[in-house]
């Protein structure tokens, strides 16, 4: 393809793209299949690298990410950005509503939106591109992150239709929804960071990051409620809000207009019981005079405007009874107490647990076996105890005592200075943490050897046959055949019997086998050293390339890295620190483990599969498994372990279960054989 022909085609992909995302991200009612988009996507991607001077700042290949930001320009706001009157009453609507009536009279209209718990962030455009997104900051000026926002799906990186002032702001909330900020949670607890206490810090957290290609990977979403400035071609924030839509903005569908004080109690109240169904959180609802003559006429105070106010919802409450606690060791040997309480129904769920965070929280609401607490769920979607009802109190029962010695191997307990968790230090010894370190380590992120989940290394561990990762690559067939366990029925789960017969003892073996082959970012990632997670795995081995190199950095050293601090750098150093560790180490480069990261150059075959993903499932005639992954990553195709929306296809052989079929026909993810499979790649 010569230049000319690859502007066209860029020009052509693009706007499809652009009209894909807004469809799939924005109305939510996507016309291709996500395979088709991807397609679309890898060629775009692979012109613009064949063509580097026709790639457009605004093409939507940004939003895959790759700019890095060290540290973020503090730009000044073109308007301040100013907050909200808060209120908590319908009493305070009534005064605001009356202020407004003896201002400007009776014709007034409002406008009811929610109030979206997010980051706030203006974006300036210029001839319907993308220039800038800000942080709010201090209201004066904020942070640029326009890198990182770039990689958000739903904000148009370039406005559709026309009628958009040359240069104008729109402001709006960054939110991270509840399926994405699960997500991210559960995989900081596996990489031994701490969770998150709601998608606000969340939304908050993935903005800062330094590196846009991990932003793109959080899933952030963006509602937009207001244009600042005069020189709009509107006369109602209505109908600005209308047309931005019609840029390409995402709107709320739940902002109304109302005339009444009544309508906007109706608003009010249908959002604080609805909030709970919404996808992500809302605190709030806002309040805004629609017209923006009068917007105008009724202006600012210092802090916030005149025209417009916000009602906080509170937080749901209730009260129930402390039946006792626990404390639980994770694989960190963090203790985490966690409250058992008489059940409850609250904000929409039966709320049995909740956490007590630590020793300090505990001290501080000097709560109690026996107590009636409030519990609240907030922002936060775990329900956390925020006080005691002191005069429901009735006999004197005895404070609370943390614990001092782990619950699961008596070994005293420590904390370090400026932390807020106990921990166990018995890390060689203290059954749940070598049994999580375990889990942790066959992960599927990590070495992925599935074929010893689901309790399995629960058994190896009680017959004494491993105690750490190393152990598991002694494991042999006269070893394994004949365990069993029977584990015992709980509220959630039935009875199950585990028992290793032939086939699952020459799966085991076989899954050790094949993690020999997982690249070393993911075996670094395995050891389960303190905050080094998967991204922080991948940015050291792709810096210092071996093992070796990795040991022998220093403090400074390591702290170059991007992403990498003081706090990450000297746990790593701590870890290789221990002679234990090194053993283990060693015995796993004894067993052919990758300790060095193979250049890709040197395995890349061809492009044939670029931006393709593959699940291989079954026995193969002429491939083992690990081959035909081996094979897919060579042509540039990559390998996931379980179908979604997302794969490109399903790579089927013998005795695949019924299950993995059935998924991939309901998500349209074509199957093919081995035979097919080898077709594509001749062609
Ligand atoms: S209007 C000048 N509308 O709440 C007024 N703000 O407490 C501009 N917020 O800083 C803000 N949802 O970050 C507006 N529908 C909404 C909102 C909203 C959330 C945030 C925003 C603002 C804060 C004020």
């Amino acid at each position: 393809m010569d230049r000319i022909q690859a502007k066209k085609r860029i020009a052509v992909l693009s706007d499809e793209i652009r009209l894909h995302n807004h469809r799939y991200y924005v109305l939510s009612a996507p016309i291709v299949s996500d395979f088709e988009f991807d397609m679309l996507l890898e060629e775009l991607i692979r012109l613009e690298k064949a063509f580097p001077e026709l790639a457009e700042p605004d093409s939507p290949t940004q939003q895959v990410g790759g700019g890095i930001t060290k540290e973020f320009r503090q730009v000044q706001h073109k308007y301040p950005m100013l907050s909200l009157g808060n209120t908590y009453s319908e009493e305070d609507i009534r005064d605001f509503e009356e202020r407004i009536h003896k201002l400007i009279g009776d014709e007034v209209e409002y406008v009811c939106e929610l109030k979206f718990d997010g980051v706030a962030i203006g974006l300036t455009y210029r001839h319907g591109r993308l220039m800038q997104a800000v942080t709010r900051g201090d209201g004066v000026s904020g942070d640029d992150v326009t890198t990182n926002v770039k990689t958000i799906r739903s904000i148009p990186l370039k406005l559709h239709g026309n009628g958009f002032p040359e240069e104008f702001e729109i402001r709006g909330e960054l939110i991270l929804p509840h399926s994405s900020f699960k997500r991210m949670n559960e995989q900081r607890l596996a990489d031994g960071e701490e969770p998150f206490a709601n998608p606000r810090n969340a939304a908050s957290g993935s903005l800062k990051m330094q590196d846009s290609a991990e932003v793109s990977k959080r899933k952030l979403d963006g509602f937009f409620y207001y244009l600042p400035g005069n020189n709009l071609p509107f006369k109602t924030h209505y109908e600005c809000l209308i047309a931005a839509r019609s840029w390409g903005f995402k709107i709320s569908d739940y902002m109304v207009r109302c005339k009444t004080r009544e309508e906007i109690f109706d608003y009010l109240k249908t959002w604080d019981k609805a909030r709970y169904e919404l996808p992500f959180d809302i605190d709030g609802i806002v309040i805004k005079v629609n017209d923006l003559r009068q917007q105008e006429m009724l202006g600012y105070t210092a802090k916030s405007p005149r025209w417009a106010i916000s009602y906080k919802f509170k937080a749901e409450q209730v009260t129930t009874k402390l039946l006792s606690i626990d404390f639980q060791v994770g694989r960190t040997g963090a203790i985490t107490p966690v409250a058992n309480l008489q059940p409850v129904q609250l904000a929409g769920t039966v709320v049995k647990r909740a956490s007590l965070h630590n020793a300090d929280i505990i001290q501080a609401l000097d709560v109690r076996i026996g107590d009636l607490v409030y519990v609240e769920k907030g922002g936060e979607i775990i329900p956390k105890i925020i006080g005691v009802d002191l005069e429901k109190r009735m006999t004197d029962p005895l404070p609370i005592v943390f614990i001092s010695d782990c619950p699961e191997c008596g070994t005293p307990l420590n904390r370090s200075e400026g932390e807020s968790a106990w921990y166990c230090p018995n890390e060689d010894g203290c059954p749940p943490q070598i049994k999580g370190k375990l889990e942790h380590f066959i992960s599927r992120k990590a070495m992925n050897i599935d074929s010893l989940g689901e309790g399995k290394i629960e058994i190896l561990y009680d017959n004494g046959l491993v105690h750490n990762c190393a152990d598991l690559y002694d494991l042999t067939f006269d070893s394994l055949i004949g365990l069993e366990k029977t584990h015992e029925a709980t509220e959630d789960k039935k009875e199950k019997k585990i028992s290793f017969r032939e086939k699952t003892v020459a799966n085991i073996l076989n899954g050790i086998e094949s993690s020999k082959l997982v690249s070393f970012d993911r075996v670094l990632y395995a050891l389960g050293i303190r905050f080094v997670g998967e991204t922080v795995a991948k940015k050291l081995v792709s810096h210092f390339y071996s093992l070796e190199k990795l040991m022998q950095a220093d403090l400074l050293e390591l702290i170059e890295v991007e992403e990498i601090g003081e706090k990450i750098a000297r746990s790593i150093l701590s870890w290789f620190s221990s002679q234990k560790n090194i053993d283990i180490l060693r015995r796993l480069r004894s067993k052919g483990i990758q300790l060095t990261m193979i250049e890709q150059d040197n395995t890349r075959l061809s492009d044939k599969l670029a931006g393709l993903t593959f699940v291989v499932s079954g026995v193969f005639e002429n491939f083992s498994r690990d081959e035909l992954k081996r094979t897919i990553e060579a042509h540039g195709g990559k390998n996931i372990g379980s179908i979604s929306s997302k794969t490109s296809c399903l790579l089927a052989g013998d005795n695949m279960g019924p299950e993995k079929r059935r998924k991939a026909e309901k998500l349209n993810v074509p199957i093919l054989s081995e035979i097919d499979f080898l077709k594509m790649l001749q062609e």
